[in-house]
């Protein structure tokens, strides 16, 4: 993966990033759990029982029977989760940093009392100074590492024969796909009402995209949706959040969880791409445990149908547009390029599609309640195809006048149309197909597919 980790040649040194955290969620997790009193107590009291209850790595479980915290650290334990399995042992900070340096406990005390390590030497790997030696290790660390020599080298010889032979190919958008995503619908599936006169005139409109998406299934998508007061309560509201886990299970949102499968992450793509969008300035708050509702399982079912296993990845991207103030249209368009600009920089050969849902015109509260602008909302179809940076400019209060209340999810659809190769100078996109129908439940159904041409 071509990163930005400027940090990688700091010596004796482990930035906590994206991928690190990845590696080691459940050793983190683990340590977490130790901050009940119940837990810590079982733990001391059958450390192996306790540790076979979380799905860490064999090695991890190794790292923290021996009490190595570089072992740890090396394995995606970050020190903030790992002090917590010091304290549990009694340990300071100060114990715990100076037991991973290979001094004593009293050198390095004696060390911090003279004023502390010096940075001349060790600000780059190689230079002269004394955090530049091998890494102290327990001898456990140093068995482990012995017995996996023969695995490794195989490993190592064989991600280089893959990392060769993809060099030169990176993930890329191929197209991108824009609906509504009322609840109705997914009640009309999940019931058995999709023939029905009241629903058959809207599924028809999705009978092309079904077809259109079997001869172009992505590997990954990267669907863009709002949580609807359903994972997100009012405790924690994130206005960007990006779903890093391997699975994300349909939540219930009051009427049940959906029939639906659960939802298969890609992990190391979303975090990649978690990486290089904050490095691009936009804050994303990383989730690894989320439930999905009906701004995500619906637009699955209309491209998709109700399948036994959902075909491909799906990277769940959450927006707020629940509580004022939600991000402007023009913030979720440069979003939108900045995560082009990660999906591209992934060394993977991975075909990746941008989903924004949500929207057309609807309210869903209050006297005004109903309300629906065809014209408008086709205008912004307009629009969206042909000046996307000009639609892009539109103030909310626009939204909320023409489209209603609730219309404001459209600014959604400007994070996928931002990442189209044509917003960076590339060819305008093919419009596949074009779609709109009123209404469904409460609101217009909209839904466009545009293809980035190759
Ligand atoms: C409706 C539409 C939505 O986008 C939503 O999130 C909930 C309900 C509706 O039209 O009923
Ligand atoms: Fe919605």
């Amino acid at each position: 993966m071509s990163l930005n980790k400027p940090y990688l040649d700091v010596p004796g040194t482990t930035i906590f990033d994206a991928d690190q955290s990845r590696k080691g969620y459940w050793l983190n997790q683990f340590c977490m759990s130790l901050m009940k009193a119940d837990n810590r107590a079982r733990f001391k009291q059958d450390e192996d029982a306790y540790l076979a209850e979380w799905p860490m790595t064999d090695e991890q479980k190794a790292a923290v029977r021996a009490r190595d915290l570089n072992w740890m650290m090396a394995t995606g334990g970050n020190i903030y989760f790992l002090s917590k399995l010091g304290a549990t042992d009694g340990l300071s900070f100060q114990q715990m940093a100076g037991s991973m340096t290979g001094m004593t406990e009293q050198q390095y005390r004696d060390m911090m009392v003279r004023g502390g390590r010096h940075p001349e030497g060790n600000r780059y790997k190689g230079e002269g100074g004394d955090a530049q030696g091998p890494m102290s290790q327990s001898e456990a660390w140093k068995a482990w590492q012995a017995k996996a020599q023969n695995g490794l080298a195989a490993s190592v010889q064989q991600a280089q024969t893959a990392a060769n032979s993809i060099a030169t190919m990176g993930a890329r958008i191929t197209a991108s796909v824009y609906f509504s995503h009322v609840p109705a619908i997914g009640a009309a599936i999940d019931h058995g009402k999709t023939a029905e006169p009241y629903w058959a005139p809207m599924f028809q409109g999705f009978e092309f995209s079904k077809r259109w998406m079997k001869e172009h299934l992505p590997d990954v998508i990267f669907l863009v949706y709002n949580d609807h007061a359903t994972n997100f309560d009012l405790s924690v509201i994130p206005t960007f959040a990006i779903g890093t886990a391997a699975e994300f299970e349909p939540a219930d949102e009051g009427y049940g969880p959906r029939p639906v499968p659960r939802v298969k992450g890609h992990p190391r793509l979303a975090s990649h791409i978690a990486q290089s969008v904050i490095q691009q300035d936009f804050d994303l708050t990383i989730v690894n445990q989320l439930k999905v509702d009906h701004g995500l399982t619906v637009p699955m079912n209309l491209m998709f149908g109700t399948p036994a296993e959902w075909p491909c990845a799906v990277i769940p991207f959450h927006v707020n547009v629940v509580q004022y103030p939600v991000p402007s249209g023009a913030r979720c368009f440069a979003l939108g390029q900045a995560i082009r600009r990660a999906i591209e920089s992934y060394d993977e050969p991975l075909k990746v599609q941008i989903w924004g849902t949500g929207g057309m015109s609807h309210q869903l509260q209050g006297p005004r309640a109903g309300l629906i602008n065809a014209e408008w909302d086709n205008r912004f179809l307009d629009r969206l195809i042909a000046d996307p940076k000009e639609l892009s400019a539109m103030p909310h209060i626009d939204y909320v006048r023409e489209a209603g209340s609730e219309g404001i999810e459209l600014v959604m659809w400007l994070i996928a149309r931002g990442a189209m190769a044509d917003v960076a100078g590339g060819a305008a996109p093919k419009v596949a197909h074009r779609f709109f129908h009123v209404p469904a439940s409460n609101t217009a159904v909209g839904h466009l597919i545009l293809e980035n041409q190759a």
